[in-house]
C-alpha cells in the first residue's frame, strides 16, 4: 500500500497528521510529488522527515527556487522561500541524516520525474514535469484537450501522478471525477490512461482546509483528506514573521 503525497509545503502539522492516517492504514511505503517546502513554517523538521520516510521525493518547483534562487513567485512566496534557504543552510551539517550528506544536498540532488513500470510521477504536469499545471478541466475546450493529451501524448506509461495545482482528481478519457467524502475510492483498469491529481498535503486550494493525499492498492486509488490543527500552523508562520496571506489561506482551503 502506497501513499502519494504532495506539496507538504513546510507544513509540520498537516504532514505528521497525514503520517499518522497512513499509518493506521497500513501504508508501507510513501512516494512525494515534491514541494517538501516553500510558504511553510518548519522546513527543516519536515524536510527531515522526507528524507527518513519518503522512497521517492522529486522536484517541485519550490525546492527549485531553493537551490537556484531563480523564480517567479509572487512576494509572499518569494520571502518564504528566501527565509526557508537561510533556515536549510543552517541546519544542513553533512553526515546526519539516513539517505546520504546534508539536507541540502538531499534538496538540491531531487529528480523531476520517476517511472516506476506504467506510472509516471512528476510535480507539475507531462510538458513541463516541475512548472506545468495540470488544469481540472472545467469547460468543453479544456476538457477536449484533456481527452487528447491523455489518448495521443501518454506513450510508455498509463498513469501520471500529479501535484502542484493542489486540487485532488482523476481525470480518464471517459471523463473526470473528482472525489468526496462520500465517494473517494476509484478502480484504474489496465490499460487505460489518466491523471492523478492527489491535491495537497500543506495547502489545499479546493476550499477544503484539510489535508489531501492518495492511497494506491492495487489496482485502487483512493483520496483521502486529514482534518489538521491549521491554527497550530498559522501561530508558526506569525512568530517567524512569514506574511499572514500563507497562515489565512490555510483556514479557507485556498
Ligand atoms: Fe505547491
Amino acid at each position: 500500500m502506497i501513499a502519494i503525497l504532495s506539496d507538504i509545503h513546510a507544513n509540520l502539522a498537516a504532514l505528521e497528521a497525514v503520517l499518522e492516517r497512513c499509518e493506521a492504514l497500513g501504508v508501507t511505503e510513501y512516494w512525494c510529488l515534491g514541494d517538501v517546502i516553500g510558504y511553510g513554517p518548519d522546513p527543516v523538521a519536515v524536510t527531515r522527515l522526507a528524507m527518513d520516510r519518503f522512497s521517492v521525493s522529486l522536484l517541485g518547483n519550490h525546492e527549485e527556487a531553493l537551490v537556484t534562487g531563480r523564480h517567479r513567485f509572487n512576494p509572499y512566496a518569494a520571502q518564504a522561500i528566501d527565509w526557508t534557504r537561510e533556515e536549510i543552510r543552517s541546519n544542513s551539517p553533512t553526515g546526519l541524516f539516513k539517505r546520504g550528506g546534508s539536507m541540502w544536498s538531499w534538496l538540491k540532488e531531487r529528480k523531476a520525474f520517476v517511472l516506476q513500470k506504467k506510472l509516471l510521477m512528476v510535480h507539475g504536469s507531462i510538458y513541463d514535469p516541475v512548472h506545468d499545471y495540470v488544469d481540472e478541466p472545467e469547460n468543453p475546450i479544456e476538457y477536449q484537450q484533456m481527452i487528447h493529451t491523455l489518448n495521443t501524448d501518454f506513450s510508455g506509461f498509463d498513469v501520471c501522478f500529479a501535484g502542484h495545482n493542489h486540487t485532488p482528481f482523476m481525470a480518464t478519457a471517459m471523463g473526470t471525477l473528482i472525489p468526496h467524502d462520500a465517494h473517494n475510492t476509484f478502480r484504474m483498469p489496465k490499460g487505460h490512461k489518466m491523471y492523478i491529481c492527489v491535491g495537497s498535503v500543506g495547502q489545499p486550494r479546493d476550499h477544503d482546509s484539510r489535508s489531501s493525499f492518495a492511497v494506491l492498492d492495487g489496482e485502487a486509488i483512493t483520496f483521502h483528506r486529514v482534518a489538521y490543527d491549521v491554527a497550530l500552523t498559522q501561530q508558526r508562520i506569525k512568530a517567524i514573521g512569514l506574511h499572514p496571506f500563507l497562515g489565512e489561506r490555510l483556514a479557507s482551503g485556498m
